[in-house]
């Protein structure tokens, strides 16, 4: 076999920008042996030509030049990892302009902007890759676009956020409150100094629109997803959860009901049977319900340098292997997606309501649950002095109604306040 040469330019070289340097070095002979391409980061983009990155860059690599690298005729292809919307965008689309394929880890910029590189990628005739934008490490994207081409999904549901995992593990194993557990992440490198894209569930909706465009075909972007984060969870939360017999976990839900979709972030209580309640610590799984194909779930490393540099590999000796063919996968052209809104979508609910321990009070709040036509599962009354909790689970119910109840039993004067709420997912 004759050996090609494909010369990569990259943009960025952070945690998975200088993994990727690595590992193509270290895979470079396997790959070339399987493919007959010899994979070779040639020029690398970055901010800073002086910082210390850990990794070994021959002389004349590292250039601040981030246009000029995309458009040097001799870089065949390009990996965007700089992350962010700007200057990511305008770079991607001048690669693509220049008859390159392109690989990127970047779930912000494909879930706000994702159709219109794919269409330009798709005119141009070029790959534009992404299995490590959801997920890190974990194949996904390829298994949902290639695998499960011929099957109507009607379900993903994902632990695609490891820093909130992390934190809801500890608070479930460890005992620990919401901000301990925040803080040890912190001092573990999981979470950020400035959390919110984690706690508040924006990382995970940016993933869900993701997911639920590949998955069913149709244009869905951030602004599309319901999110709610885990900040507002108490040990109270957990004990009961686990006293119930669930785990909580914050979930980012794509489903299909009758023509459109309802994608959305949120803590949820998961029963310990379900494979998701056994994802633990920093690990991310994407659990898929198929009509024909039934259940599946892919599980791993949803973050860190190596792993989604290894994604990102995969992507790019596909990428490279089409362009020495002449052919490229296409996403095609997204319709926009019909979406289901929030209020519509039905889940069972956990609600824990503190009470004046009076007679009549638990006619009273049974009596609003019936009106709103909220079905009680079960319910458990501990008591706390002059007060007493009411732990609720509920059948499946609309979120509307719901929350219709939620506001009703805040008027009645039986009810000191609702502490929680949240839903049930997977008993169905
Ligand atoms: N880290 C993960 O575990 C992970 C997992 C999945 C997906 N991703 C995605 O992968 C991408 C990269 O993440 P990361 O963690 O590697 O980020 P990072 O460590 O912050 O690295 C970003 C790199 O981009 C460079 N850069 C920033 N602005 C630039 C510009 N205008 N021109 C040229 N270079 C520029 C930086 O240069 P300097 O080094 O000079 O500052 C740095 O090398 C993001 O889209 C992220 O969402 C990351």
């Amino acid at each position: 076999m004759t050996t090609t040469s494909v010369r990569v330019g990259l943009l960025g070289c952070g945690n998975v920008g200088a993994a990727l340097v690595e590992l193509v070095r270290a895979r470079a002979d396997d790959i070339e042996a399987r493919t007959g391409l010899r994979l070779e980061v040639s020029r690398v983009a970055v901010r800073s030509t002086t910082k210390e990155r850990g990794v070994e860059l021959a002389e004349g690599v590292l250039t601040h030049d981030a246009d000029g690298l995309v458009n040097d005729p001799e870089v065949d292809l390009v990996v965007e990892v700089i992350g962010g919307i700007e200057p990511a965008r305008e770079l991607i689309l001048s690669a693509i302009k220049a008859g390159k394929p392109v690989v990127t880890a970047n779930k912000e910029l494909l879930a706000n902007v994702g159709a219109e590189l794919f269409a330009a990628a798709d005119n141009a005739g070029v790959d534009l890759l992404f299995e490590a934008a959801v997920g890190g490490g974990i194949p996904l994207i390829r298994p949902l676009r290639e695998s499960l081409a011929g099957e109507e999904i009607r379900r993903v549901m994902g632990i695609v956020n490891g820093t909130t995992n992390y934190i809801l593990t500890r608070m479930t194993e460890g005992g620990v409150d919401y901000a301990d557990a925040l803080a040890e992440a912190q001092s573990l490198g999981y979470a950020e100094r400035d959390p919110t894209a984690d706690v508040e569930g924006f990382d995970a909706g940016a993933k869900a629109a993701i997911i639920a465009s590949i998955a069913f075909g149709r244009r869905v972007v951030a602004g599309d997803v319901y999110s709610e984060g885990i900040a507002g969870i108490t040990s109270t939360d957990i004990a009961y959860a686990t006293k119930m017999g669930y785990v909580v976990k914050l979930l980012a839900i794509a489903e299909r009901h009758n023509g459109a979709l309802g994608v959305r972030v949120h803590p949820a209580m998961v029963p310990a049977a379900h494979p998701l309640a056994s994802v633990r610590d920093s690990f991310n799984a994407v659990f898929i319900e198929g009509d024909a194909v039934g259940e599946l779930m892919f599980y791993g490393r949803g973050a860190g340098g190596l792993p989604t540099a290894s994604a990102v590999l995969g992507d790019l000796v596909d990428a490279a292997v089409n362009q020495h063919k002449g052919s490229h996968a296409s996403i095609g052209t997204l319709r926009k997606a019909v979406l289901r809104p929030i209020d519509e979508v039905e889940s069972a609910y956990y609600l824990n309501v503190d009470v004046f321990d009076r007679p009549g009070v638990l006619a009273a709040v049974a009596g609003v649950f019936g009106r709103h036509d909220v079905s009680i599962r079960s319910m458990e009354q501990e008591g706390l002095g002059g007060e007493a909790r009411l732990v609720f689970i509920t059948h499946l119910a609309r979120e509307a109604a719901v929350q219709a109840t939620l506001r009703d039993l805040n008027q009645l004067e039986a009810v000191d306040r609702i502490t929680s709420m949240l839903r049930v997912i997977g008993d169905d």
